[in-house]
Parts: structure tokens; C-alpha cells; sequence
């Protein structure tokens, strides 16, 4: 079936099957390799991407259920080629990252989150990290970087 799809400001046409998954979608229909698979069920976050600002596992959902929705993924999070966004600045800055498998859905995450919460606690920053799972840094990392943006400028995410 014919699918047109909003992803990062643009609308996207795409020819698949009713079952095809967003991810799938994303990844081996458009191009979008930026959306990682991981479990593929639900579990580690790594498919992150936001509909309409909050984010979702784009394995848990068929791409067709996107339709309507404005779809972000993490290659709409640089400003401009060869740039990036504050976010991930501060995830350079505070190396919060290794592999850096689960970044790209821990990066929208803390988007998702700082839009959400313009100065969220330390409570709310585990708890929206929490959702994802990174094998390597130890969270830290990811908190020291999201407190990094809120000291920075406030004004500049949101
Ligand atoms: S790949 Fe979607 S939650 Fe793990
Ligand atoms: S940086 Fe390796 S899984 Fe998170």
C-alpha cells in the first residue's frame, strides 16, 4: 500500500506492506539509517524517534499508524550539515556516548525531554533516560549532558 509519511518536515511517499514496522520503514524503505534496531520488541529504545514531539519505539508500530503525525529522527537533529544540535554538543562535551548505538534515541529522548520539562529534576532526567538502554556509559554521562544544556542556556532547546 501507498503510505505518505511526514518525517522531518518533509512528506515522503512510500509503496509497503500493511505490516511493515515504522523502523523498518524508516530504515530499509527511505534510507533513514539514523533509527537504530535493537531488540526490535519494545525494550531498548534504540528505534527511538518523536511523533508530534514525544517520543516512541518506532519497532512497536506499523508505519501506517505514523500517518498523520509529524515523524522526527535524529537526522533532523543537526541544524545544518556539518553542525550539531545543542543536545548533542553537550553529549561530545561530556562524552555521552561509546558505541554509540543507543545515541541517536537517547539524543531525541533528551530533546523530547528538555521540550517537555524546561528545567526538569534529576528525578525527571533518570526517569526519561531511563527508557533507554545503553550498555556502555553508565547514564552519567547522559545526565551530566543534559544538565550542560539546561546551565548553558535554557532559552536554546526550547
Ligand atoms: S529496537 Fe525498538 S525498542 Fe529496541
Ligand atoms: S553508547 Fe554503547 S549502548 Fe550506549
Amino acid at each position: 500500500m501507498k503510505v505518505e509519511l511526514k518525517i522531518n518536515g518533509k512528506t515522503m511517499s512510500v509503496d509497503i506492506e500493511a505490516r511493515t514496522t515504522l523502523l523498518d520503514c524508516l530504515r530499509d524503505h527511505l534510507g533513514l539509517t539514523g533509527t537504530h534496531a535493537g531488540c526490535e520488541h519494545g525494550i531498548c529504545g534504540a528505534c527511538t524517534v518523536l511523533l508530534d514531539g514525544e517520543p516512541v519505539r518506532a519497532c512497536l508500530m506499523f508505519a501506517v499508524q505514523a500517518d498523520g503525525y509529524a515523524i522526527t529522527t535524529i537526522e533532523a537533529a543537526a541544524p545544518a550539515p556539518g553542525e550539531l544540535s545543542i543536545v548533542q554538543d553537550a553529549f561530545c562535551e561530556t562524552h555521552g556516548l561509546q558505541c554509540g548505538y543507543c545515541t541517536p534515541g537517547m539524543i531525541l529522548t533528551a530533546e523530547a525531554l528538555l521540550r517537555r520539562i524546561p528545567d526538569p529534576s534529576r528525578a525527571d532526567i533518570v526517569n526519561a533516560i531511563s527508557a533507554n538502554i545503553c550498555r556502555c556509559t553508565g547514564y552519567v554521562r547522559y545526565y551530566e549532558a543534559i544538565r550542560t544544556v539546561i546551565l548553558a542556556d535554557p532559552k536554546l532547546t526550547r
